[in-house]
Order: structure tokens, then sequence, then C-alpha cells
């Protein structure tokens, strides 16, 4: 399906599908849990889903002429280090609006995790007070005129790297090369659960296992705690994607979103959360983050102990990164 996109490789190649043989076991064995580690696909600043998806858009920055690219998040936000990290690697400048997303408990917390990664690798980030929204934000429109006003030339990658005409290509990759890794491994998987916020990730995926009839078999763990809009669009984005690419329609059906696990807010863990963190990674050594991971855990974990995935399933966690936000949780975390 993505034979005619031009990609920049960012990434190391197909991503490992690994076992998790305790947490299955933990869970009753009748469910068997294995997880992709995007969170493990590449050098650039400890990876992560972002990267599939800028590997697709790298190519139309580079073509634009642009010197700059712009983009936006919360503080700790894992895209714009994402940003910040793909611009170093092709020498251009960068310049991240960092909006005060989450109410947060640390002292530190516009200090250290992605933040201070998106410093050190010299993106201007600028501090913006004001709240959660995955939509287009002023701030960031303003970012991109003050690129221009200076004499720069911006090229806009907004939130998440979602709302592009190329951002849900790279997941219609990740579903290709799950296909591809299926039959290697030779087994198929009944499920996909991913955590879902500005929805490419999701939608991309939809489009590429809508191929083989498996796109309502991706279960969408919402963690924006503002899930009307997130469905809205992840649906606008699969169906742009799906037109791009030339595949079938997708209808609002196909988007399957999990509601019950982003409470209380967005970037916020709840006490579950932050069980399923100490859960994922006392029997895995699996590190999975407050703000997104940690919330799909959660939810996956629900699911399987309510029956939700039919005995003998096969189910596979998309570890999509975001470790790097932990520590901006470490009151949180002060025992353990
Ligand atoms: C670690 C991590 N997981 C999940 C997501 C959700 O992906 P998307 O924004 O494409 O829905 C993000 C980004 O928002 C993320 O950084």
């Amino acid at each position: 399906m993505l034979s005619q996109f031009e990609r920049y490789p960012l990434t190391f190649g197909p991503t490992p599908i690994e076992h998790l043989p305790r947490l299955t076991a933990h869970l009753g064995g009748d469910v068997e849990i294995y997880a992709k580690r995007d969170d493990c696909n590449s050098g650039l600043a400890y990876g992560g889903n972002k990267l599939r998806k800028l590997e697709y858009i790298v190519p139309d920055a580079i073509a634009s002429g642009a010197d700059t690219l712009v983009s936006i998040g919360g503080v700790q936000s894992n895209h714009t280090r994402m940003v910040a990290a793909v611009a170093a690697k092709i020498g251009m400048k960068c310049r991240v609006i960092q909006e005060a997303w989450v109410p947060h408990e640390d002292a530190v917390y516009d200090r250290v995790g992605n933040i201070m990664l998106t410093r050190i690798m010299g993106a201007e980030s600028q501090l913006v007070d004001e709240g959660f929204d995955i939509g287009i934000r002023d701030s960031w429109k303003q970012a991109i005129e003050d690129v221009k006003a200076k004499g720069g030339k911006p090229y806009a990658i907004p939130a998440g790297a979602s709302v592009h005409k190329f951002g849900g290509l790279g997941y219609v990759g990740f579903a290709e090369e799950v296909r591809r890794q299926e039959a290697e491994m030779g087994l198929h998987f009944d499920y996909i659960v991913v955590c879902t916020v500005t929805g490419s990730t999701h939608a991309g995926m939809l489009v590429g296992f809508s191929a083989d009839g498996r796109a309502r078999n991706v279960i969408g763990i919402d963690a924006s705690c503002t899930p009307a809009q997130t469905k809205a669009q992840v649906l606008e984005i699969a169906r742009n994607t799906a037109a791009l690419v030339g595949a079938g329609e997708i209808v609002a059906d196909d988007v399957v979103l999990k509601e019950d696990y982003a409470y209380p807010v967005y970037g916020v863990p709840s006490k579950e959360t932050v069980e399923a963190i100490r859960l994922a990674a006392r029997l895995e050594a699996m590190i999975t983050d407050p703000v997104y991971e940690g919330k799909s855990m959660q939810g996956m974990i629900d699911l399987v102990r309510k029956g939700f995935f039919p005995k003998g399933s096969k189910v596979l966690y998309a570890h999509l990164g975001g470790a790097p936000a932990l520590n901006g949780y470490s009151y949180t975390f002060r025992n353990g």
C-alpha cells in the first residue's frame, strides 16, 4: 500500500515482537499476550511511534525547502522530543510549543525527561500556559508566523504528527510489518491494543489492518479523556489515509475506542494506571509511562480480566514508547 510514497529512514527496521509469558500467566493464561516494541525502534533520542509517522513526513519537509520544523505538544511531549531529534538528524532548526496540558506535582516536571532531551538536542522550546486540546492551536500558528517573520522557512507538523496529509501512513506500514512477521512466526494476532490520543497511530492501523479484515480488531484505549474528539479525529485521519493509499472505505463503526481508562484527566495516572505500570515492570521489565502506555496497559489488563478477548486469543500490545516522561512523575513512584 505504501510503495508509491517516499520514506526517509529514521528507524532500525521492523520492530521485535516479544511474547510476554509472565504477564500472560499472571492474567490466567487464557489469552496469550505479545508486545510489538515500537518503543525500541530507533537510536534517535529513545525512539517511539512518532518516528514511523515522521519517516513519511520528512521527505515532504525537505522538498518544501524548509529550514525549521515547527510543532506542538505538552510540556512532557514525546512528540516534540521526536521532532527535535529529527530536526537535529536532518540538519534543520526546530521550534516547539509546549503547552501546560497536564496538572503536575513534581517540582522539576518542566526540567527533566522529554523536555530536557528536547532542549539538549537544540530545539527552541517555548512554554505556553494553555490547557489540553488535540486540535489546531493558536500558539502553534503564531510560532509558524514568528519563524517566517524572522526570515526562516517553517515546516508545520501538528500535535502527534496526526492531522497531516501523510500522518497516517507510518502505521499502515506497521500493519504490513505485522502481517510479514505473522507469516514468519507462524501465528496470527486476533487483537491489536493501541493507545490513542491524537489519532494517527490508531487510524493508520485501521487502514492497514482493514486489508485483512481486522480493522475492528484494533482496540484503541483512549488516553486523551476527550474521547469524542479523539474518536472523530481517528475516523477523519483513517478516511483520508484510506483514500490516499487506495484502501477500502473506513466507517465510524470501524473505530473501536475504549473510554474507561483515561481518567482522571490526560497526563494524570489513576491508581489503576500506576498499578498496571508496576505490574508490567515487575513481571516483564517492560517500562510504560503514566500518560500513554500505562493507560493502554491498564486497559488491556482490565479487558483480559473481564473476558473481553475470547479464550485462546492472541493479543498484540503495541508499545509506542513514552518512557522518558516517567522522569516527571518521580513523586508518584517515590516508593517504587
Ligand atoms: C508514547 C505514546 N503512546 C501513544 C501515543 C498516542 O498516539 P496518537 O497521538 O497517534 O494517538 C503517543 C502520542 O500522542 C505517545 O507519545
